[in-house]
């Protein structure tokens, strides 16, 4: 039992010890004008789908939950946010190319119609990111769209 009890004790130390380390966090007040939303004319439904279930890893302003303020959970949600602003980040939308800009758009329809984005490990808190058939379809309509009118 004693083993048992100094391995509770050092876990629990070390659980302790991580909560000093700090993060970075990835919040900003301003809308830089090459924001996705900005430069086309996006339909309401869309845009609150888009900030809803997308924004907080492809931009760069998260809204966290509270569970940020836990690690190690807060070293996961930033190593999820750094790795999706690296793919598409919808606030630096207008800086891409025509070219690249269409293969994005692309990569949002194939990654809408598997149902790998948003991903699980995100729905399965927030919800109300999910896509319902009907939103999947107006969001694919919307993203094809503005893909071929590039
Ligand atoms: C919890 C964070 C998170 C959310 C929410 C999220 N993504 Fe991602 N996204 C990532 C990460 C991490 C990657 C890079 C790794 C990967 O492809 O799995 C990524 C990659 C992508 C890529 C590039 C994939 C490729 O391989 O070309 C696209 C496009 C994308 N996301 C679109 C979206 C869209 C659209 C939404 C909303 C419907 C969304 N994501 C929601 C984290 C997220």
């Amino acid at each position: 039992m004693r083993i048992v009890k100094i391995i509770v004790l050092v876990l629990l130390v070390a659980f302790v010890g991580i909560q000093f380390i700090p993060t970075t966090r990835n919040q900003s007040d301003s809308v830089p004008s090459t924001d996705f939303m900005l430069v086309n004319d996006v339909p309401e439904t869309i845009q609150k789908k888009l900030q809803v279930s997308c924004y907080d890893c492809h931009s760069n302003n998260t809204q966290y939950p509270w569970y940020n303020k836990i690690q190690p959970a807060a070293w996961f949600l930033e190593d999820h946010i750094k790795e999706g602003k690296d793919e598409l980040n919808f606030n630096e939308w207008d800086s891409l190319s025509s070219r690249r800009k269409a293969s994005k758009l692309r990569s949002i329809v194939k990654q809408i119609e598997s149902g790998e984005m948003p991903l699980d490990s995100y729905t399965l808190i927030h919800t109300d990111a999910k896509f319902s058939e009907a939103e999947a379809e107006e969001m694919i309509n919307f993203i094809t769209q503005l893909k071929d009118n590039l």
